[in-house]
């Protein structure tokens, strides 16, 4: 395995195919109506993955997923909400920093990283302060990857006429979300994540009715998804400069996520490298932080060894050299390290990494010699 080319086992940015790679070889004008075709037919395919042409917007807006977040809730809360934040992990804790950064009003409910935040406290919460008019929450948790429980949240929040705001950055496109049947006003996610194109733009599926009621809203210019919706319907260009590499891969990796089978076949494919992951590990000895209840097949987060002689930067750079970047563990109280199983790989590779971890932690004295059922120790990883 080189080191140039390592596998990223990360939430994104992950491991590309070549093919989408190589559609950012060239470069495109702005105005130009190809380009606006590009853009028109990403929104268009994006929209479908959610069943939303009728229901929803979908607004690309430059930047990396935060910035998108921050742009739904800038401008489809008004200045007058309150903002419900459902709360277990990181990722949930920044959306209730950005309510704070924008000066809307907010409450957060806070759950254990390891427990999925329940339809049934959402409606106790929503019935103790009548004064909430949004709930925000993050559907995959990838600060540990733990699924919180979207349909059942989503009707709850509708039956008492409340506005959902969902970040499913990395969840979009791996996890069905039906918008006829989840209701919501945002639900936001980036190029870089299970559509396996390259980082760079965030878009969020905005309801039409609330948009079209969000104009003045945004207490920024570039933010403002109202403005860009507009700019947008009416030119077909992107308000400000656009991503234009970025949205020609995205167009590549969308094509060869329907070549695949869309979702339902990307599901497979991630579960089934998550499954190989997570039996691999067992076999080391390495036990997951979730049950397998509320395991997403996004990205698994592991206890790190108890052994002293384990170091995450050591661990993770004997990892890397034989092709295979990990990623640190986001938790407060308890060490540990987490994989991605999201990206251009299958599970042959993934069954590759376990044996990387494998060997690093042998060279590091940290685990026992190889057991005969685990992998072979030779041989290199590609991405599928
Ligand atoms: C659930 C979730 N929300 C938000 C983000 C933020 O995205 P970014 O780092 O691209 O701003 C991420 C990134 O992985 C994420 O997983």
């Amino acid at each position: 395995m080189t080191t140039a080319a390592p596998i990223l086992l990360t939430p994104g940015p992950l491991t590309t195919s070549h093919r989408t790679r190589q559609a950012m070889m060239m470069d495109w004008g702005s105005w130009d109506e190809r380009f606006n075709q590009l853009t028109a037919s990403v929104c268009e395919q994006l929209l479908a993955i959610i069943d939303g042409a009728t229901s929803h917007h979908c607004v690309p807006l430059q930047g990396s997923g935060t910035f998108a977040v921050e742009a739904a809730i800038g401008t489809l809360v008004p200045r007058n909400g309150k903002v419900l934040v459902l709360v277990n992990g990181a990722y949930g804790k920044r959306l209730a920093k950005i309510c704070e950064v924008l000066g809307r009003d907010f409450s957060t409910f806070e759950t254990a990283e390891d427990e999925p935040t329940s339809a049934a406290d959402v409606e106790r919460l929503l019935l103790a302060d009548p004064s909430i008019t949004h709930v925000a929450l993050i559907h995959c948790e990838t600060s540990t990857g733990i699924l919180n429980p979207l349909p059942d949240i989503a009707q709850v929040v509708k039956q008492h006429g409340k506005r959902l705001i969902i970040d499913a950055m990395s969840s979009f496109g791996a996890l069905t979300i039906d918008a006829r049947h989840v209701p919501f006003d945002a639900l936001i996610a980036a190029s870089g994540k299970c559509l396996e194109g390259v980082p760079g733009m965030g878009f969020v599926f905005a309801d039409k009715q609330a948009l079209a009621a969000a104009e003045g809203n945004c207490h920024s210019l570039a933010m403002d998804l109202f403005d860009q919706h507009a700019y947008m319907a009416k030119t077909g260009q992107w308000r400000f400069t656009p991503p234009t590499h970025v949205v020609a891969a995205l167009h590549e990796a969308l094509l060869q996520y329907h070549e695949e089978g869309g979702l339902p076949a990307r599901h497979q494919r991630y579960a089934g490298n998550c499954q190989a992951l997570l039996d691999g590990m067992t076999a080391l000895g390495l036990r997951s932080f979730l049950p397998g209840a509320i395991q997403a097949p996004i990205i698994v987060t592991f206890h790190a060894p108890k052994d002293p002689r384990y170091q995450f930067k050591d661990f993770y750079e004997r990892v890397k050299a034989k092709g295979f970047i990990l990623y640190p563990g986001k938790l407060t109280q308890v060490e540990t390290f987490r994989v991605g199983c999201i990206g251009h790989v299958d599970a042959a590779g993934m069954r590759a990494a376990v044996t990387a971890i494998a060997q690093a932690l042998q060279d590091m004295n940290v685990l026992e010699p190889l057991g005969a059922g685990l992998p072979a120790i030779t041989g290199d990883a590609v991405p599928l």
